[in-house]
């Protein structure tokens, strides 16, 4: 990653996990699209597993992706994989099979972002 010349000092960018990220995971956590509970343990689930597994992901709670069904959702930069419906039975096998073995889930993708660019 590459760093410019900004008020923000370089440690803030590698506590972020800016510095090492492979990935960027993004979780809708409701309440539309799932209910605020559901959302909420996939959350912490995702928070521990990231950080138990070591891998070189940042991941950030939105608050609504506006697609408001099918929930929750996680998007995965930089492929642009959507996937929904995550339980956290369901983000084991993402952590598993797509951040950690850089294979994709094929059978829950519900989208793919073209504005990836990869
Ligand atoms: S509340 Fe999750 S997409 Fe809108």
């Amino acid at each position: 990653m590459e760093c410019f010349p900004n008020p923000v000092p370089p440690e803030f960018f590698e506590r972020a996990g800016l510095m090492h990220a492979r990935r960027h995971v993004f979780v809708c956590i409701g309440p539309e699209c799932c209910s605020s509970a559901e959302g909420e343990l996939l959350w912490e689930v995702i928070k521990k597993r990231v950080k138990q597994s070591g891998v070189a992901a940042m991941r950030t709670k939105a608050a609504c992706f506006r697609i408001c069904a099918g929930g929750p959702w996680l998007a995965v930069y930089p492929e642009g994989v959507w996937y929904g419906g995550v339980t956290p039975e369901r983000f084991e096998v993402i952590l598993q099979q797509h951040l950690l073995g850089d294979s994709v889930v094929d059978e829950w993708v519900a989208a793919r972002c073209p504005a990836a660019g990869v």
